[in-house]
């Protein structure tokens, strides 16, 4: 049974972006990129200078910035003018720049060509999106070699037996419609369609997703949820990588 979640409008994420500026934009805001997300993201992708990217609701563009950060060409797209104005404040710079987009609802952007892309990102937003949709239409925009990674908020498990049709997640409630996460089951089925999936525990809250290869049953079946292996861990203690190959 899905609750009864109203989707939050690019008004909605305006008045929260205007509520949030300066003092706490600038403690990073909503939510700051960790030293440890950054390796983790660097170890499991290995960002390189040239890479072409999209930031998908980027918000007030610290993970962007981040990307840009090591030489990555990368446009932030975000409904909400206000976070792609706080975006822009923080900085332009040549292969780092801000496109205001309703990812659900308006027609996808000229620039996102199909096979266009080594990168799509997409970190605490999956579940305020169609994501099921917006998954076929990042597959279509990545290269064969690409890679998505999507940094996702784990929720408790509740009446959520439908919630993973692909609609936008309504798992939370209502006193957190801006902290809106995904279940364990549908964290699983983000790998539906896509040949490998990483995943990684950066905290008892947040974890990382990295997929490759979608649709690409040339050479590997698709990925079928359920079906884990286990990397061997990296240098020096980090958390559990779980790596989930197709059959
Ligand atoms: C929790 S914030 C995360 C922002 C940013 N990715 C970060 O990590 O700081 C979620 C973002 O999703 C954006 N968003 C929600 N629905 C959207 C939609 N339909 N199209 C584009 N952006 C959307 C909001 O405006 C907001 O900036």
């Amino acid at each position: 049974m899905i609750t009864n979640v109203p989707r939050l409008t690019s008004a909605d994420w305006d008045s929260w972006y205007t509520a949030s500026w300066p003092t706490l934009y600038t403690a990073g805001w909503p939510s700051l990129v960790t030293d440890k997300e950054a390796e983790y993201f660097h170890r499991a992708v290995r960002p390189r200078p040239g890479m072409t990217a999209a930031d998908l609701a980027c918000g007030n563009g610290q993970w962007t910035r981040q990307l840009a950060a090591w030489g990555v060409k990368v446009t932030g797209y975000d409904f909400s003018a206000e976070a792609v104005r706080q975006a822009a404040v923080a900085g332009l710079q040549d292969g780092l720049s801000y496109t205001q987009w309703n990812i659900n609802a308006e027609t996808i952007p000229a620039a996102l060509l199909p096979g266009s892309l080594d990168l799509v990102t997409c970190r605490h937003a999956l579940p305020f999106l169609e994501y099921a949709r917006a998954l076929t239409d990042v597959g279509r925009w990545l290269k064969p070699s690409g890679t998505f990674y999507a940094l996702v908020r784990v929720a408790a498990d509740q009446d959520n037996d439908d919630a993973d049709d692909g609609a936008a997640a309504q798992n939370d409630s209502d006193q957190e419609p801006f902290h809106r996460g995904f279940t364990e089951a549908q964290i699983d089925s983000l790998g539906i369609g896509w040949t490998h999936r990483t995943t990684y525990r950066l905290s008892a809250h947040n974890c990382g997703i990295v997929l490759r290869g979608y649709g690409d049953t040339a050479t590997t079946p698709r990925h079928t949820a359920g079906e884990t292996s286990r990397l061997p861990a990296p240098p020096p203690t980090p958390p559990a990588i779980e790596e989930t190959r197709a059959r």
